[in-house]
């Protein structure tokens, strides 16, 4: 028997970091549910004390998935006990709690003379304030993770007297981040295969490693730690994070899977779920998956030079070492169209991971009719599409109602559009340098508002001349970004869809924060 690895999912905390992925309560908790037909081992749902939605969201899931879930807390009582709370209805329960180790993190954010005058006593309190923490979560829970952020960078002997006191607390699991993504393969094997040789009391606790792929070496780093001892490893799908991103549940599984002649260790993911799900979280997040992507990417397992597919008909694996379907890629296109009746809708929406109720069937239905009657055939990633297009329209504080855009070579873009918002009707008109400005500048007249568009990209969902279009708009105001998504076989009409969408976010983040109290604005990690 192999050994297992503990797949720690962080895509709802730490891959909601990354700029303009902001998900909704209910877009979290589908996600959650996918992570756990993904059959990963803990979910880490949120950072419960950073506002009321983190809160909700991570109660929520607790209440309504059966895997681990954790909540992520700062080495502060207001925050464990606030991770506590989110958690405790929930079936398996862990709180994970951080203390900064590095000097640089430690001067950084520990400056205040409160926390000591010099390093070594800032040192000095970080431990104790680490130890102090691990044993307050243990009041609450048996499951407590901590994590030294910055251990990359953090010196190594101050890192196994911090380890050493976290596990005398009651730590069950110690991670080591590589939180500025600094650290190369070789140097942070090395660092993993230190701590177990040095912690006095490692064998109590289990070691995981958590790396961010600023140098692009996230996974390699996460297969280091891993080779020299990490049992628990965090990942995020598509490898979505912070910066440069974490690194990713699926190149880590698959690198384990298609290389098992050299690990001896094994996750339980079920691996045919990792299209699904990293569809899932690239359509709520408006993060697109670039082509090339390994394992996810669209051109992941496409053969384009002659000679490779003149290599792959005769034998697949001359090119190819693991088959698309191991990871969710259908072989024969399942097609709907006109003809399907709710039956078959239905049976294919539960495969591709959404289980509808008849009420939710009926408002589907209708709109899938609607896109048969324009496409002919609908695939897979139309209904994906469909799926994630009907929840953003239900949680909308705004609702375009209409639009209207009149373009040619030879006349001025113009745009008039018709907007629902607070149970009030606001209508405008504009003009623009082309038809999707036109559309944006007409929407913030009628709004009065005016976000910054930081980028707009169009991609085609499927093939052909009818393909559905998605649009992703990121838009930015106050040091924010908000990403929105829209799609139609009408590539304006997605524009204007997503441009709600992003807008709808940002004025949903705006009337949270409004109504926060400022000792919890101020959370950051
Ligand atoms: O990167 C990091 O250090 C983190 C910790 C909070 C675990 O995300
Ligand atoms: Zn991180």
């Amino acid at each position: 028997m192999k050994n297992q690895l503990i797949i720690f999912d962080t895509t709802l905390r730490d891959g909601e970091q990354s700029p303009g992925a902001s998900l909704s309560v209910s877009e979290k908790v589908e996600i959650a549910k996918q992570l756990e037909k993904l059959n990963v081992d803990v979910i880490e749902a949120g950072f419960p004390v950073s506002s009321p939605e983190q809160f909700d969201a991570v109660e929520r899931i607790a209440n309504e998935v059966g895997v681990t879930v954790a909540g992520l807390a700062r080495a502060k009582e207001i925050d464990i006990k606030s991770a506590y709370d989110a958690i405790k209805n929930g079936e398996k329960k862990r709180i994970h709690t951080f203390s900064s180790t590095s000097d640089y993190h430690i001067l950084g954010k520990f400056g205040d003379d409160r926390y000591g005058k010099t390093l070594a006593d800032k040192r000095e309190t970080i431990l104790k304030m680490s130890y102090d923490m691990v044993k307050y979560a243990k009041t609450f829970v048996d499951d407590v993770e901590f994590s030294a952020e910055d251990a990359g960078r953090t010196d190594m002997n101050y890192l196994v007297e911090v380890i050493e006191a976290a596990i005398e607390a009651g730590a069950t699991t110690i991670n080591i981040p590589d939180t500025t993504g600094y650290t190369m393969p070789k140097e942070f094997g090395e660092k993993i295969a230190y701590l177990k040789a040095k912690v006095k009391n490692i064998e109590d606790a289990i070691i995981s490693v958590h790396c961010h792929n600023d140098l692009g070496l996230a996974v390699a780093n996460s297969i280091a730690g891993i080779e020299n001892g990490a049992r628990q490893v965090e990942v995020t799908v598509n490898g979505i994070g912070e910066r440069a991103g974490n690194a990713s549940l699926e190149e880590i599984v698959m690198a384990l899977k298609v290389r098992k002649d050299i690990f001896d260790i094994e996750s339980k993911i079920e691996t045919t779920e990792i299209i699904n799900t990293s569809k899932l979280v690239s359509g709520y997040t408006g993060i697109i998956i670039q082509p090339n992507k390994a394992i996810v990417g669209e051109n992941a397992f496409a053969h384009e030079s002659g000679i490779h597919q003149d290599g792959m008909l005769k034998n697949r694996e001359t090119y190819e070492i693991m088959t698309p379907e191991s990871v969710g890629v259908q072989k024969t296109k399942i097609v709907l169209g006109r003809h399907s009746g709710r039956h078959g809708l239905k049976a294919r929406l539960d495969e591709l991971g959404y289980p509808m109720t008849t009420e939710e069937l009926k408002k589907i239905y209708k709109l899938f009719t609607n896109l048969a009657d324009k496409k002919k055939e609908v695939y897979d990633d139309d209904l994906r599409i469909l799926m994630g297009d009907t929840k953003k329209t239900t949680e909308s504080i705004y609702d375009l109602k209409y639009m209207h855009v009149f373009a040619g070579s030879s006349t001025i873009p113009t745009a008039t559009v018709r907007i629902k918002a607070d149970g009030k009707i606001m209508e405008d008109s504009s003009t623009g340098d082309g038809p999707v400005d036109a559309l944006f500048n007409a929407i913030d007249r009628a709004l009065n508002k005016k976000p910054t568009v930081e980028s707009y990209r169009v991609r085609s969902v499927t093939a052909g001349r009818e393909a559905l279009g998605e649009v992703a708009v990121r838009i930015r105001k106050d040091g924010r970004s908000y990403t929105g998504v829209g799609v139609s076989t009408d590539i304006i009409e997605a524009s204007g869809k997503a441009y709600i969408q992003a807008i709808n976010k940002k004025e949903r983040y705006e009337r949270r924060v409004k109504l926060q109290d400022e000792e919890v604005i101020k959370v950051e990690i």
